[in-house]
């Protein structure tokens, strides 16, 4: 080891990794404020990078955070009993359909590891969610990205069904489906993705990840828990970090058929949820106005900031998320870094392979209004 702790030699360690994790590139979290406020010495950064909610969770569920605080000493309820009481009578299932996960993250990782080995394939689309690769690389199992629409479609940069059913083979275990999708925002109709779900064969599980499930009220999209009865082989995963504000606690939870539940279980950590997350999740579940808050300034916001981005001639994808994906041209990374001087963080999509788009959270109105202002100064002729 070398006399500096904080730069050790290369030791070659990284060769005794499996193959698959070896091959992983790294997820790409948007940059913290406190980073950039201590980068450039600045106050008052606006983070619009990692799909949060502005107005963070509901007052009730932070009172329930702070009340659990005090039984920190015990570990907590690996069965999670109150919270699953409260889904399962939200959702009208039983309480052997859910498993709680250390963010939704937690779950789509819990289903790889459980569903897939080195000889099986998992699909997904091209610019669908970042984790999805990361968790079936990791289990040695075979990535089939499906080619997704193409930019001047209607749903550009959104799944294409007809594509990604041709890829499913007898090898496939699973498919991931974000509805809406993130980075793109866009979203399949709720026709198309149930005749999907009906033509898959029942050697696979179809992963449907509705983290922005809320948001799509004004589409409006399926919920996919009324699927399940008809489709046993779906796996619904659904988060508390989006229109529920509780990104930092680190919660989120799969709804399926009670046998893949119970795989599901076996396997992950047995106090995966901290206590404190459990009880401002539940408490959370009694404030439905505050996520109708939410995602109402979220839906209103996202049609007047693509309206005034388009009439400034920037393409952007239609979205069902909290979010929009803009294509601001070659210049998109120093489009960011010139953000980031303005004290707005952004998210560059480069490592999806959209060098030339960001993704924009949709904060409050007055962030909102920030970022259009500091965007107009950034892209004046010129200015980049
Ligand atoms: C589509 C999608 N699924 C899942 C997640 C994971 O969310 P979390 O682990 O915070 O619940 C995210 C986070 O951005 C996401 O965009």
């Amino acid at each position: 080891m070398s006399p500096s702790k904080g730069s050790p030699t290369e030791v070659g360690l990284r060769r005794l990794a499996t193959p698959a994790v070896q091959s992983l590139a790294p997820y790409l979290p948007g940059k913290p404020i406190d980073e950039l406020e201590r980068e450039l010495g600045i106050r008052n950064v606006v983070k619009l990078a990692s799909n949060e909610s502005p107005f963070g969770p509901s007052p009730k569920a932070i009172a329930a955070a702070r009340t659990a605080l005090a039984t920190i000493g015990q570990y907590p309820d690996g069965g999670g009993h109150e919270l699953k009481t409260k889904l399962a009578r939200l959702h009208g299932v039983s309480a052997e359909q859910l498993t709680l996960g250390n963010g939704s993250n937690d779950i789509l990782v819990l289903v790889a590891e459980a569903f897939l080995t080195p000889d099986l394939e998992a699909v997904y689309s091209q610019y669908a969610f970042a984790v999805y690769p990361i968790a079936v690389h990791a289990t040695g199992a075979t990535c089939r990205s499906v080619a997704a629409l193409p930019a001047g479609a209607a749903m550009a940069y959104g799944h294409d069904l007809t594509a990604m059913r041709a890829a499913i083979t007898e090898r496939t275990r699973l498919v991931f489906i974000a509805n809406p999708n993130n980075p793109t925002g866009t979203y399949v109709e709720p026709q198309d993705l149930l005749r999907f779900i009906r033509s898959m064969p029942r050697s696979a599980l179809v992963v449907l990840d509705e983290a922005y499930f809320e948001y799509a009220r004004s589409i409006p999209l399926q919920n996919g828990i009324d699927w399940l009865d008809e489709c046993p082989n779906l796996v619904i995963v659904r988060t508390f970090a989006k229109a529920y504000g509780l990104a930092g606690l680190r919660i989120g939870y799969a709804v399926s058929h009670p046998e893949v539940a119970d795989m599901l279980n076996r396997i992950r950590q047995p106090f995966n949820v901290s206590s404190v997350a459990l009880a401002a999740a539940a408490a959370a579940l009694d404030d439905p106005e505050h996520v109708a808050h939410t995602v109402a300034v979220a839906i209103s916001e996202r049609v007047r900031v693509a309206t005034v981005l388009r009439q400034r001639g920037l393409e952007v994808a239609p979205s069902a998320g909290n979010f929009l994906l803009v294509r601001i041209g070659p210049a998109a990374a120093a489009c960011y870094q010139r953000l980031l001087r303005a004290g707005i963080i952004v998210r560059p999509v480069g490592n999806y392979g959209l060098p030339e788009h960001l993704r924009i959270t949709l904060g409050t109105i007055d962030e909102n209004e920030r970022l259009l202002a500091a965007l107009t100064t950034v892209l004046a002729a010129g200015s980049l």
